[in-house]
């Protein structure tokens, strides 16, 4: 018979560790603590914060999340070996009782004979020893069986039951390659809960890639067959093609919750306040398109399909967009809004600014409110974030102190551009093919750092021809790649400020290899 306990999904939120392994969406510290605060809005269970022993900058953002954030357990990732463990545990320790050492290893054949040379037995005893080690600094540890879906569910069995003896809370089933279909993924969920005596002494995670775009369909049959744990990422980030996403899998338990009857913890009201975070802290756009998050996932365009919402939202309408914290009342601030009332707005989104940058943010803010009528969220949204990002290299970044571009249909776009780091300025010019390319070189040729533009968008922020442009852009310099966001009612502006974020970011990473 089940009991309310096991009708209840444990959240385990991995967008600050698989999620951030997204080529170019690193996070710095301070964004990572601005998103573990947006998780712990959302109600997750557990955030696992990084894999401390992957780098310094890591370890000091799993203790930082370790040290401020309460209510989630904070999780850091480890291999099964003694350094990792010894340096997680060092990581989560300031979590106190809520801290959790996450060990893994590859279970599967292709793994054991490629990439471990170690045989069945070798895996289970390194295994088992891990999970008690790890027991020894920390009461709640979890065992990953990495590649779990292609490793033979007999061997799965045995790992899983010999981790559970030495001590795992939680065993996770991953499907690394996310190579698993549904319907093969629930029965070897289904097989391990007929074939390992001792499961009932833990939670059986699961932990879905999207390589085929199953992460999700993968995720709900597990549930299905009694998985209690899902792990998962905001907007689906993660390695390749990401992770099982989290909005997607808490309102597909919601809105079947006839077909599933679980529940979660989660206050689905912060979803889209979430997604909308993380977009804008890693760079990774939301496709207009993307289920519960995407711009178009409420819009109906069709006029049947409005004629029908009209009459009854029902019709076509499955989720309500107030269940994820859509509230359709976006429109905010005016010139006339007092400083309170932005900084006021600021938090309730979620966003804690220094003084100066408040002062900086609400200025720009009556800037922005003189050049265009109405200012909605996303407008506050898209200034915040600027400021975050203007602090992230601190007093040595880069900033934009003046830009003149000229272009034309008969003219060869030049830029003049003026950067100010600390107390030095600098200025240049150079020509482009257009006056994007000409003031992104001039700033090439300021700072010395060449970037190779790979990705480069823009889009609207709002309605109304006086909207802010948002250009999101993806650099290369040399092997590194990141992503920069700006927004400006200048779009060549929002360029070259986005570029400048990269160029920023780049060079507070080398700063920090050194
Ligand atoms: O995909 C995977 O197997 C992982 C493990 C480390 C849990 O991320
Ligand atoms: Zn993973």
């Amino acid at each position: 018979m089940k009991t309310a306990k096991q009708d209840r999904v444990l959240i385990f939120d991995t967008t600050l560790r698989d999620g951030e392994q997204c080529p170019g969406a690193s996070l710095n510290q301070r964004e990572k603590i601005e998103i573990a605060q947006q998780l712990v809005r959302l109600n997750v269970d557990v955030i696992e914060a990084g894999f401390p022993i992957a780098s310094p900058d890591d370890f000091c953002s799993v203790k930082a999340i370790a040290e401020t954030i309460k209510g989630p357990r904070i999780a850091g990732l480890a291999r099964c070996l003694n350094k990792d463990i010894e340096r997680c545990a060092e990581a989560v320790m300031p979590a106190g009782q809520r801290g959790r050492i996450h060990v893994f290893l590859a279970t599967s054949p292709i793994h054991r004979q490629y990439k471990l040379k170690k045989d069945k037995a070798e895996i289970l005893k390194q295994a088992a020893a891990s999970v008690r080690y790890a027991r020894k600094f920390c009461e709640d540890v979890e065992f990953s069986a990495e590649d779990a879906s292609r490793t033979e569910p007999d061997f799965l069995a045995q790992v899983t039951g010999a981790v559970i003896d030495a001590g795992a809370a939680t065993v996770n089933i991953p499907d690394t390659v996310g190579y698993a279909v549904p319907g093969e993924f629930g029965a070897l969920i289904g097989y391990l809960f007929e074939h390992v005596p001792n499961i009932g002494k833990a939670v059986i995670n699961v932990h879905c890639h999207n390589d085929l775009g199953l992460a999700v369909a993968n995720t709900l049959a597990a549930l299905a067959a009694g998985a209690r744990g899902v792990e998962c990422t905001i907007n689906g980030l993660g390695e390749r093609a990401g992770n099982c996403a989290l909005e997607e899998v808490i309102m597909a338990l919601r809105t079947r919750h006839d077909r599933f009857d679980l529940s979660t913890g989660i206050c689905t009201q912060e979803l889209f306040r979430a997604s909308r975070l993380v977009s804008r802290l890693t760079g990774m756009v939301v496709q207009r398109n993307k289920a519960i998050v995407g711009a178009n996932a409420f819009a109906h365009e069709a006029g049947i399909h409005q004629d029908g919402i009209l009459k009854e939202r029902s019709t076509y309408e499955i989720m309500r967009p107030q269940d994820i914290g859509i509230d359709g009342s976006e429109l905010v601030l005016g010139k006339h809004s007092g400083r309170h009332a932005f900084s006021d707005r600021l938090t309730k989104m979620g966003f804690k600014l220094k003084l100066e940058e408040l002062d900086h943010a609400y200025r720009r803010f009556i800037d922005l409110a003189d050049k265009k009528k109405n200012v909605y969220d996303d407008d506050i949204l898209a200034i915040a974030r600027d400021e975050m990002e203007g602090d992230l290299a601190g007093g040595g970044a880069y900033q934009l102190d003046y830009l003149h571009v000229s272009t034309g249909t008969s003219t060869i776009p030049t830029a003049t551009v003026r950067l100010r780091k600390g107390k030095d300025v600098i200025q240049d010019a150079a020509c482009g093919d257009g006056p994007v390319d000409a003031a992104l070189k001039t700033i090439d040729r300021i700072t010395g750092v060449r970037g190779k533009l790979l990705e480069y968008a823009i889009q609207a922020v709002t309605i109304g021809k006086d909207a802010q442009g948002e250009v999101s852009m993806r650099v290369a310099f040399g092997d590194d790649m990141v992503s920069g966001k700006a927004a400006s009612t200048d779009i060549v502006q929002a360029s070259a400020t986005a570029y400048l974020n990269c160029v920023n970011r780049i060079l507070q990473s080398r700063a920090l290899k050194a």
